[in-house]
């Protein structure tokens, strides 16, 4: 459903991209002293023949610079795999040591680590661990949630992802692992997305909002748990497209607060769930259409230029961000497009600014949005390795490639840090922490570049280095030759509070033909793969798969090809 602004001939404007400045982050987990370690052991997945398992330690000790943890089982249990700590097995006796990545163990904070395992028969919890040869105090997950431990008590941390572990939505999960391969990834937390009033009890007998909140609390055992929700429901939504359109017509905006916000918060601030860190996206691609895809640029549609004029836009996230943000364990992040769209010099600033409108908006202040998220659903590379936007070929500035087209960013890494220190500049809080959807950025497989391309022009030099390798930037649509991207994790690099899988991959975003549906959604030909483009993205070809269903709904083929083209590498 992204889509991007593209090349308005950017060279006038000589603004100085802004740098990345550090972050600090909230330390993990603050533990009660009185046991030496906490161990939460939660099988998260589990079928006839074998399961998978997450196992958080929380260390209450002297600051460790390597670690190990054991136990036992009482059944066949059989560690296939692991990942986040070297496991060995000797008999029913099982041994996970540190990485080198992951040995420094903080008084009071934790470290997680997983694996799949076989077994037959039943699948007993083991009973006792160790942490360096000391008894831990044992959490089985099976536990209800808003009780004893591990409650946030008052307000927000300044990460949520810090020390915490993250939602695994099951159903997601279920589809995942059903594919050939695809249990080496079906443990990966995704976003939930509120995509239609009727998602809030549930679809076609499917999980709601509570349903997933209550299995939260079963995923979180002790430790601190995120669940990330998407919100995801504006009138005239998906205006510069027609993949996502919605449920709600351009000015039914009453609706939206009575019926989609409303109803949503009532439940967040249900007490029993006060323990669980509540992330919003807030209402991805929105906004930053607003300001690229209006007004007489070339890219504007008419559906934008109506969202613009009757402001239900800015009214509707304004709402979603105050009516949230009053919930104390809730964390808004405002959904902010990505590099190839937001990164020129006309949309830049202009974005921030259209940020902080809609969160002045409607009650709601800056102090309601803890962060913003960009990439989602999108397939922008997160690092370029083989060139930098400073770089130049015979003279030439790498900005002037077809590529980057004059963009100040080469990927989404350098644009979401540039853009956090903006969007402080303009008034957001300083503390605001970043999210990128790696879901789908990957670009590995045996097509990716090993070194940068021959300097024979800036085109030369950039096309046969970048890792993204669609036809141009402004494709969104199931993109041909993508893979999985970073898996999830928190933390990862100054001014980024997590990398998210916010899209489950393997759901399409769009139909490649038109299909009939009651789910508001149109066709759009940038799901088409016979399809030479728009305004939107300089009229190339789409760069879609062929034979996609409709947005939202399991696409096999594109899944199988995440997995093979993922970078990094699955093993
Ligand atoms: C698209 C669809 C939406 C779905 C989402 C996640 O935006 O329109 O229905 O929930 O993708 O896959």
């Amino acid at each position: 459903m992204t889509r991007t602004r593209t090349s308005l001939l950017a060279a006038l404007a000589l603004v100085a991209a802004a740098s990345g400045t550090a972050l600090t982050t909230t330390p993990a987990t603050a533990a009660p002293a009185a046991v030496p370690c906490t161990v939460d052991y939660t099988v998260q997945n589990q079928w006839d023949t074998g399961f998978t398992a997450a196992v958080t330690v929380i260390n209450n000790t002297a600051a460790k610079s390597s670690w190990s943890v054991k136990w036992s089982y009482a059944g066949n249990q059989q560690v296939t795999s692991g990942w986040n700590a070297r496991i060995s097995q000797s008999g029913s006796s099982v041994t996970a040591a540190s990485e080198s990545y992951n040995g420094g163990l903080a008084t009071g904070g934790s470290v997680s680590f997983g694996f799949n395992a076989s077994y037959s028969g039943s699948n007993a919890l083991p009973t006792a661990f160790t942490l360096d040869g000391v008894t831990c105090n044992v959490d089985d997950g099976t536990g209800g949630g808003g009780g004893s431990g591990g409650g946030t008590g008052g307000g927000r941390v300044g990460n949520p992802y810090a020390g915490a572990k993250v939602y695994v939505n099951p159903e997601w999960s279920a589809k995942a692992a059903a594919e050939p391969g695809g249990s080496r990834v079906s443990n990966q937390p995704t976003g939930v997305w509120l995509d239609r009033i009727a998602a809030i009890n549930g679809v076609n007998g499917g999980m709601g909002l509570r349903d997933h909140l209550d299995a939260a609390l079963a995923q979180k055992g002790s430790g601190q748990e995120v669940v990330q929700l998407v919100v995801y429901d504006l009138p005239g939504r998906d205006c510069s497209a027609l993949a996502s359109n919605g449920e709600l017509g351009p000015t039914e905006i009453d609706k939206y607060r009575t019926q989609f916000i409303d109803p949503i918060a009532a439940i967040l601030a249900d007490p029993k769930y006060a323990s669980l860190r509540i992330v919003t996206a807030i209402e991805i691609d929105s906004l930053p259409n607003l300001v690229t895809n209006t007004g007489s640029r070339a890219t504007a549609t008419d559906m934008c230029n109506t969202m613009l004029a009757n402001g239900n836009y800015v009214k509707g996230v304004g709402y979603a961000l105050a009516k949230l943000g009053a919930i104390p364990n809730v964390y808004n992040y405002l959904d902010a497009g990505h590099h190839g769209w937001l990164g020129w010099d006309d949309n830049f600033a202009a974005s921030a600014n259209m940020f902080k409108q809609a969160a002045t908006s409607e009650g709601a202040t800056v102090g309601d949005v803890q962060g913003f998220i960009t990439n989602t659903a999108n397939f922008s590379a997160l690092k370029e390795d083989n060139f930098t936007v400073d770089d130049s070929v015979n003279g030439t500035s790498v900005r002037q490639s077809t590529w980057v087209d004059w963009n100040r960013y080469a990927d989404e890494l350098s644009f979401a840090q540039a853009f956090r220190s903006e969007l402080v500049s303009v008034g957001f809080d300083s503390g605001i922490g970043m999210l990128i959807d790696t879901s789908r950025n990957g670009w590995g497989g045996t097509a990716r570049p090993t070194g940068p391309g021959p300097r024979t022009s800036v085109d030369t030099y950039v096309d046969g280095g970048r890792y993204d390798r669609r036809i141009h930037v402004g494709n969104w649509c199931n993109q041909a030759g993508a893979g999985l991207g970073e898996r999830p994790q928190a933390d990862p690099a100054p001014g980024i509070d997590a990398y998210v899988w916010m899209k489950p991959p393997g759901e399409s975003d769009g139909s490649s033909t038109a299909i009939a549906n009651n789910e508001g959604k149109g066709f759009d030909r940038m799901c088409d793969p016979t399809y030479t483009g728009n305004a939107r993205n300089n009229y190339h070809m789409s760069g879609a798969l062929p034979d996609a269903p409709l947005a939202g709904h399991w696409f096999s083929a594109q899944f199988q090809q995440l997995m093979r083209n993922a970078y990094p590498p699955l093993s």
